[in-house]
Protein backbone atom coordinates (compact mmCIF):
# COMPACT_ATOMS: atom_id res chain seq x y z
CA UNK A 1 0.00 0.00 0.00
CA UNK A 2 1.52 3.22 -0.73
CA UNK A 3 1.19 6.07 1.40
CA UNK A 4 -0.55 9.52 0.67
CA UNK A 5 0.91 12.42 -0.69
CA UNK A 6 1.27 14.56 2.63
CA UNK A 7 2.36 17.85 0.93
CA UNK A 8 -0.88 19.11 0.15
CA UNK A 9 1.04 21.96 -1.85
CA UNK A 10 2.71 19.89 -4.88
CA UNK A 11 -0.50 17.56 -4.24
CA UNK A 12 -2.77 20.29 -5.48
CA UNK A 13 0.14 21.47 -8.34
CA UNK A 14 0.09 17.77 -9.97
CA UNK A 15 -3.70 17.43 -9.87
CA UNK A 16 -4.09 21.19 -11.60
CA UNK A 17 -1.01 21.31 -14.02
CA UNK A 18 -1.97 20.77 -17.95
CA UNK A 19 -0.55 17.51 -18.98
CA UNK A 20 -1.51 14.73 -22.07
CA UNK A 21 -1.77 11.48 -21.88
CA UNK A 22 0.52 9.51 -24.39
CA UNK A 23 -0.12 5.82 -23.14
CA UNK A 24 -3.41 4.85 -22.21
CA UNK A 25 -5.30 1.57 -23.80
CA UNK A 26 -8.93 2.61 -24.59
CA UNK A 27 -10.05 -1.72 -23.76
CA UNK A 28 -8.04 -1.11 -20.14
CA UNK A 29 -9.93 2.04 -19.12
CA UNK A 30 -13.13 -0.27 -18.85
CA UNK A 31 -14.14 -0.12 -15.32
CA UNK A 32 -15.71 -3.46 -13.98
CA UNK A 33 -19.01 -1.48 -13.32
CA UNK A 34 -18.97 -0.58 -17.19
CA UNK A 35 -18.17 -4.25 -18.21
CA UNK A 36 -20.91 -5.56 -16.49
CA UNK A 37 -23.40 -2.87 -17.69
CA UNK A 38 -22.36 -3.90 -21.55
CA UNK A 39 -22.49 -7.64 -20.21
CA UNK A 40 -26.09 -7.52 -19.73
CA UNK A 41 -26.82 -4.99 -22.61
CA UNK A 42 -25.21 -7.23 -25.13
CA UNK A 43 -26.86 -10.09 -23.08
CA UNK A 44 -23.21 -11.86 -22.79
CA UNK A 45 -22.52 -14.41 -19.92
CA UNK A 46 -19.66 -13.72 -17.95
CA UNK A 47 -17.58 -16.22 -15.56
CA UNK A 48 -17.86 -13.68 -13.04
CA UNK A 49 -20.92 -13.66 -10.22
CA UNK A 50 -20.03 -9.37 -9.73
CA UNK A 51 -18.22 -6.56 -9.80
CA UNK A 52 -16.26 -7.35 -6.70
CA UNK A 53 -15.69 -10.99 -8.16
CA UNK A 54 -14.16 -9.61 -11.55
CA UNK A 55 -11.85 -7.19 -9.50
CA UNK A 56 -10.61 -10.07 -6.73
CA UNK A 57 -9.33 -11.63 -10.30
CA UNK A 58 -7.05 -8.10 -10.76
CA UNK A 59 -4.42 -9.80 -9.32
CA UNK A 60 -1.19 -10.39 -11.95
CA UNK A 61 2.00 -11.44 -11.65
CA UNK A 62 3.16 -10.48 -15.23
CA UNK A 63 1.84 -9.05 -18.32
CA UNK A 64 0.39 -12.06 -19.91
CA UNK A 65 -1.47 -12.81 -16.63
CA UNK A 66 -3.33 -9.21 -17.03
CA UNK A 67 -3.68 -9.60 -20.97
CA UNK A 68 -5.27 -12.86 -20.06
CA UNK A 69 -7.84 -10.80 -18.38
CA UNK A 70 -8.10 -7.40 -20.03
CA UNK A 71 -9.15 -9.51 -23.62
CA UNK A 72 -11.50 -11.28 -21.73
CA UNK A 73 -13.15 -8.11 -20.22
CA UNK A 74 -13.06 -6.12 -23.59
CA UNK A 75 -15.41 -9.25 -25.09
CA UNK A 76 -18.64 -7.26 -24.11
CA UNK A 77 -18.01 -4.81 -26.80
CA UNK A 78 -19.90 -5.35 -29.59
CA UNK A 79 -21.72 -1.77 -31.05
CA UNK A 80 -20.33 1.05 -32.00
CA UNK A 81 -22.25 2.76 -29.26
CA UNK A 82 -20.24 0.63 -26.42
CA UNK A 83 -16.85 1.74 -27.49
CA UNK A 84 -18.15 5.72 -27.74
CA UNK A 85 -19.83 4.60 -23.75
CA UNK A 86 -16.13 3.32 -22.88
CA UNK A 87 -14.66 6.33 -24.46
CA UNK A 88 -16.51 8.66 -23.04
CA UNK A 89 -16.17 7.27 -19.84
CA UNK A 90 -12.79 7.81 -20.00
CA UNK A 91 -12.62 11.06 -21.55
CA UNK A 92 -14.50 12.23 -18.61
CA UNK A 93 -12.10 11.04 -15.95
CA UNK A 94 -9.46 12.10 -18.19
CA UNK A 95 -10.83 16.31 -18.10
CA UNK A 96 -11.15 15.85 -14.22
CA UNK A 97 -7.30 14.98 -14.00
CA UNK A 98 -6.12 18.31 -16.32
CA UNK A 99 -5.62 16.48 -19.54
CA UNK A 100 -5.77 18.96 -21.85
CA UNK A 101 -4.89 16.37 -24.38
CA UNK A 102 -5.08 12.71 -24.65
CA UNK A 103 -3.85 10.09 -27.79
CA UNK A 104 -5.57 6.76 -27.19
CA UNK A 105 -4.52 3.36 -27.39
CA UNK A 106 -6.95 0.89 -29.18
CA UNK A 107 -6.69 -2.81 -30.29
CA UNK A 108 -8.45 -3.25 -33.17
CA UNK A 109 -7.98 -7.54 -33.56
CA UNK A 110 -9.04 -7.93 -30.25
CA UNK A 111 -13.01 -6.80 -32.02
CA UNK A 112 -12.79 -8.22 -35.38
CA UNK A 113 -11.26 -11.05 -34.24
CA UNK A 114 -15.31 -11.48 -32.73
CA UNK A 115 -16.82 -10.49 -35.97
CA UNK A 116 -17.10 -6.72 -34.91
CA UNK A 117 -16.65 -4.38 -37.95
CA UNK A 118 -13.82 -2.51 -37.92
CA UNK A 119 -16.28 0.87 -38.83
CA UNK A 120 -18.05 0.12 -35.24
CA UNK A 121 -14.94 0.10 -33.43
CA UNK A 122 -13.47 3.29 -35.19
CA UNK A 123 -15.88 5.36 -35.54
CA UNK A 124 -17.68 4.58 -31.98
CA UNK A 125 -14.57 6.22 -30.61
CA UNK A 126 -13.87 8.81 -33.00
CA UNK A 127 -17.37 9.83 -32.41
CA UNK A 128 -16.44 10.10 -28.15
CA UNK A 129 -13.34 12.22 -29.02
CA UNK A 130 -15.54 14.36 -31.35
CA UNK A 131 -17.64 14.68 -28.58
CA UNK A 132 -15.43 14.90 -25.70
CA UNK A 133 -13.35 18.30 -27.63
CA UNK A 134 -16.96 20.05 -27.77
CA UNK A 135 -18.29 19.44 -24.32
CA UNK A 136 -14.99 19.40 -22.52
CA UNK A 137 -12.28 21.21 -24.47
CA UNK A 138 -10.11 18.18 -24.24
CA UNK A 139 -8.17 17.38 -27.45
CA UNK A 140 -7.84 13.63 -28.33
CA UNK A 141 -6.75 11.36 -31.16
CA UNK A 142 -6.78 7.30 -31.88
CA UNK A 143 -3.46 5.06 -32.26
CA UNK A 144 -4.41 1.80 -33.76
CA UNK A 145 -2.13 -0.74 -32.36
CA UNK A 146 -1.33 -4.11 -33.63
CA UNK A 147 -1.37 -7.01 -31.63
CA UNK A 148 2.37 -8.21 -31.53
CA UNK A 149 1.26 -12.10 -30.68
CA UNK A 150 -0.15 -12.42 -33.87
CA UNK A 151 1.28 -12.41 -37.13
CA UNK A 152 2.47 -9.87 -39.39
CA UNK A 153 0.09 -10.91 -42.46
CA UNK A 154 -2.66 -10.15 -39.44
CA UNK A 155 -1.81 -6.91 -39.59
CA UNK A 156 -1.43 -5.95 -42.85
CA UNK A 157 -5.17 -7.25 -43.14
CA UNK A 158 -5.79 -5.05 -40.01
CA UNK A 159 -4.32 -1.86 -41.68
CA UNK A 160 -6.06 -2.98 -44.62
CA UNK A 161 -9.84 -3.17 -43.24
CA UNK A 162 -8.98 0.42 -41.45
CA UNK A 163 -7.77 2.23 -44.40
CA UNK A 164 -11.41 3.37 -45.57
CA UNK A 165 -11.32 5.27 -42.12
CA UNK A 166 -7.81 6.52 -42.45
CA UNK A 167 -9.01 10.46 -41.51
CA UNK A 168 -10.04 9.10 -37.77
CA UNK A 169 -6.71 7.62 -36.87
CA UNK A 170 -3.23 9.35 -36.41
CA UNK A 171 -1.07 6.67 -36.10
CA UNK A 172 0.28 3.25 -35.24
CA UNK A 173 1.38 1.14 -32.27
CA UNK A 174 2.56 -2.18 -30.77
CA UNK A 175 1.22 -4.27 -28.11
CA UNK A 176 0.53 -7.18 -25.98
CA UNK A 177 2.92 -9.77 -25.28
CA UNK A 178 6.06 -8.77 -25.54
CA UNK A 179 9.08 -11.10 -24.67
CA UNK A 180 9.29 -13.82 -28.10
CA UNK A 181 7.27 -11.24 -30.74
CA UNK A 182 10.06 -8.43 -31.20
CA UNK A 183 9.59 -5.11 -33.16
CA UNK A 184 11.53 -6.32 -36.55
CA UNK A 185 8.69 -9.05 -36.43
CA UNK A 186 6.55 -6.21 -37.70
CA UNK A 187 9.36 -4.36 -39.71
CA UNK A 188 7.62 -4.07 -43.17
CA UNK A 189 4.19 -3.28 -41.86
CA UNK A 190 5.77 -0.72 -40.27
CA UNK A 191 7.45 0.67 -43.36
CA UNK A 192 4.61 0.92 -45.18
CA UNK A 193 2.08 2.64 -42.22
CA UNK A 194 5.37 5.00 -42.24
CA UNK A 195 4.86 5.71 -46.16
CA UNK A 196 1.00 6.28 -45.31
CA UNK A 197 1.83 8.80 -43.02
CA UNK A 198 0.92 7.73 -39.94
CA UNK A 199 2.97 8.56 -37.02
CA UNK A 200 4.77 5.23 -35.41
CA UNK A 201 4.80 4.39 -31.57
CA UNK A 202 5.91 1.01 -30.02
CA UNK A 203 5.61 -0.97 -26.89
CA UNK A 204 9.42 -2.01 -25.93
CA UNK A 205 11.42 -2.56 -22.91
CA UNK A 206 8.18 -2.82 -20.55
CA UNK A 207 9.37 -6.70 -19.84
CA UNK A 208 11.49 -7.41 -23.08
CA UNK A 209 15.31 -6.38 -23.01
CA UNK A 210 16.93 -3.13 -24.01
CA UNK A 211 17.60 -5.00 -27.80
CA UNK A 212 13.97 -4.50 -28.63
CA UNK A 213 14.41 -0.80 -27.87
CA UNK A 214 17.28 -0.57 -30.80
CA UNK A 215 14.70 -2.22 -32.57
CA UNK A 216 11.62 0.10 -32.05
CA UNK A 217 13.93 3.05 -33.12
CA UNK A 218 16.14 1.57 -35.73
CA UNK A 219 14.13 -1.03 -37.44
CA UNK A 220 10.49 -0.09 -36.92
CA UNK A 221 11.41 3.87 -36.60
CA UNK A 222 9.41 4.97 -34.24
CA UNK A 223 9.20 7.80 -32.56
CA UNK A 224 8.63 7.45 -29.19
CA UNK A 225 8.91 4.38 -27.13
CA UNK A 226 6.01 3.19 -24.64
CA UNK A 227 7.44 2.02 -21.61
CA UNK A 228 11.11 1.44 -21.97
CA UNK A 229 12.30 1.45 -18.74
CA UNK A 230 14.38 -1.62 -19.23
CA UNK A 231 16.77 0.94 -20.79
CA UNK A 232 18.25 1.39 -17.89
CA UNK A 233 20.19 -1.54 -18.43
CA UNK A 234 22.06 -0.06 -21.51
CA UNK A 235 24.72 2.67 -21.31
CA UNK A 236 24.55 3.54 -24.77
CA UNK A 237 20.96 3.58 -25.56
CA UNK A 238 20.60 5.65 -22.08
CA UNK A 239 22.96 8.18 -23.63
CA UNK A 240 20.93 7.69 -27.43
CA UNK A 241 17.52 8.45 -26.02
CA UNK A 242 18.87 11.33 -23.93
CA UNK A 243 20.56 12.38 -27.04
CA UNK A 244 17.50 12.22 -29.67
CA UNK A 245 15.24 13.70 -27.02
CA UNK A 246 13.10 10.57 -27.47
CA UNK A 247 9.94 10.58 -25.33
CA UNK A 248 9.32 7.58 -23.13
CA UNK A 249 5.51 7.15 -22.31
CA UNK A 250 6.59 5.14 -18.51
CA UNK A 251 3.31 3.89 -16.72
CA UNK A 252 4.54 3.82 -13.30
CA UNK A 253 1.17 1.87 -11.38
CA UNK A 254 1.49 -0.36 -14.28
CA UNK A 255 4.77 -1.64 -13.70
CA UNK A 256 4.06 -2.24 -10.16
CA UNK A 257 0.90 -3.72 -10.91
CA UNK A 258 2.87 -6.03 -13.38
CA UNK A 259 5.68 -6.54 -11.43
CA UNK A 260 8.68 -4.96 -13.56
CA UNK A 261 9.43 -3.36 -10.25
CA UNK A 262 9.05 -4.79 -6.96
CA UNK A 263 7.87 -1.64 -5.68
CA UNK A 264 6.79 1.71 -6.54
CA UNK A 265 9.71 2.95 -4.49
CA UNK A 266 12.24 1.21 -6.77
CA UNK A 267 10.68 3.19 -10.08
CA UNK A 268 13.72 4.15 -12.44
CA UNK A 269 10.81 7.16 -13.01
CA UNK A 270 13.27 9.21 -11.61
CA UNK A 271 16.69 8.33 -12.41
CA UNK A 272 15.71 8.64 -15.88
CA UNK A 273 14.68 11.74 -15.92
CA UNK A 274 17.34 12.88 -14.14
CA UNK A 275 19.86 11.35 -16.95
CA UNK A 276 17.87 13.62 -19.36
CA UNK A 277 15.53 11.40 -21.12
CA UNK A 278 12.33 12.52 -22.54
CA UNK A 279 9.84 10.76 -20.06
CA UNK A 280 6.41 11.40 -19.43
CA UNK A 281 3.84 9.97 -16.52
CA UNK A 282 0.74 7.54 -18.17
CA UNK A 283 -1.81 5.46 -17.36
CA UNK A 284 -1.41 1.91 -19.40
CA UNK A 285 -4.94 0.72 -18.11
CA UNK A 286 -6.69 2.38 -15.31
CA UNK A 287 -9.35 0.49 -14.88
CA UNK A 288 -6.83 -2.69 -14.01
CA UNK A 289 -3.96 -0.82 -12.21
CA UNK A 290 -5.56 0.80 -9.58
CA UNK A 291 -5.58 4.24 -11.02
CA UNK A 292 -6.16 7.19 -13.91
CA UNK A 293 -2.76 9.61 -14.78
CA UNK A 294 -3.23 11.73 -11.85
CA UNK A 295 -3.51 8.98 -8.93
CA UNK A 296 0.36 7.84 -11.21
CA UNK A 297 1.93 11.29 -10.58
CA UNK A 298 0.49 11.06 -7.07
CA UNK A 299 1.82 7.98 -5.81
CA UNK A 300 4.93 7.84 -7.51
CA UNK A 301 6.20 11.26 -6.06
CA UNK A 302 4.09 10.54 -2.58
CA UNK A 303 7.48 7.74 -2.42
CA UNK A 304 10.18 9.40 -4.63
CA UNK A 305 10.62 12.43 -2.96
CA UNK A 306 10.63 14.25 -6.34
CA UNK A 307 9.10 17.74 -6.01
CA UNK A 308 7.78 20.78 -8.36
CA UNK A 309 10.62 20.96 -10.89
CA UNK A 310 10.35 17.22 -11.92
CA UNK A 311 6.40 18.10 -12.13
CA UNK A 312 7.59 20.49 -14.57
CA UNK A 313 9.68 18.68 -16.58
CA UNK A 314 6.88 15.76 -16.98
CA UNK A 315 4.05 17.57 -17.55
CA UNK A 316 6.22 19.88 -19.94
CA UNK A 317 7.75 16.12 -21.44
CA UNK A 318 4.12 15.03 -22.04
CA UNK A 319 2.76 18.40 -23.86
CA UNK A 320 6.11 18.32 -26.48
CA UNK A 321 6.27 14.87 -27.04
CA UNK A 322 2.22 14.50 -28.47
CA UNK A 323 1.80 14.44 -31.73
CA UNK A 324 0.11 18.36 -32.08
CA UNK A 325 1.09 21.24 -34.11
CA UNK A 326 3.49 23.78 -32.78
CA UNK A 327 0.54 26.14 -32.16
CA UNK A 328 -1.54 24.41 -29.87
CA UNK A 329 1.65 23.02 -27.92
CA UNK A 330 2.94 26.68 -27.29
CA UNK A 331 -0.61 27.63 -25.81
CA UNK A 332 -0.70 24.49 -23.78
CA UNK A 333 2.96 25.93 -22.83
CA UNK A 334 1.89 29.01 -21.34
CA UNK A 335 -1.01 27.28 -19.24
CA UNK A 336 1.37 25.17 -17.69
CA UNK A 337 3.29 28.12 -17.11
CA UNK A 338 0.42 29.71 -15.25
CA UNK A 339 -0.72 26.76 -13.72
CA UNK A 340 3.13 27.33 -11.88
CA UNK A 341 2.68 30.83 -11.15
CA UNK A 342 -0.53 30.56 -9.25
CA UNK A 343 0.87 28.41 -6.90
CA UNK A 344 3.70 29.67 -6.40
CA UNK A 345 6.27 27.37 -7.97
CA UNK A 346 7.36 29.84 -10.54
CA UNK A 347 11.45 29.02 -9.67
CA UNK A 348 9.87 25.16 -11.15
CA UNK A 349 9.79 26.59 -13.75
CA UNK A 350 12.39 25.35 -16.56
CA UNK A 351 11.95 25.92 -20.54
CA UNK A 352 15.84 24.19 -21.05
CA UNK A 353 14.32 21.07 -21.80
CA UNK A 354 15.63 19.06 -19.44
CA UNK A 355 19.09 17.88 -18.85
CA UNK A 356 21.98 19.47 -21.16
CA UNK A 357 22.54 17.53 -24.16
CA UNK A 358 25.30 14.92 -24.17
CA UNK A 359 27.73 14.95 -26.74
N1 LIG B 1 1.71 -3.88 -22.49
C1 LIG B 1 1.46 -4.54 -23.60
N2 LIG B 1 0.26 -4.63 -24.12
C2 LIG B 1 -0.75 -4.04 -23.51
C3 LIG B 1 -0.56 -3.34 -22.35
C4 LIG B 1 0.74 -3.24 -21.81
O1 LIG B 1 1.01 -2.63 -20.76
N3 LIG B 1 -1.78 -2.86 -21.98
C5 LIG B 1 -2.65 -3.26 -22.92
N4 LIG B 1 -2.04 -3.98 -23.85
ZN1 LIG C 1 0.58 -0.14 -22.78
Amino acid sequence: MTPALTDTTLLALLRDMPKAELHVHIEGTLEPELIFALAERNQIELPYADVEALRRAYAFTDLQSFLDIYYAGASVLLHEQDFYDMARAYLARAVRDRVVHAEIFFDPQTHTARGVPMASVINGLYRACRDAERDWGISCALILCFLRHLSEEDAFQTLAQAMPLRDRFIGVGLDSSELGHPPEKFARVFAHCRELGLHLVAHAGEEGPAAYIWSALDTLQVERIDHGVQAQHDAALMQRLARERIALTVCPLSNQKLQVFPDLSQHNLPRMLEAGLRVTVNSDDPAYFGGYINDNFEQLFAVTGMGPAQAYRLARNSLQASFVGESRKHAWREQLDDCFVRHGFQDAIDTSEGAPILP
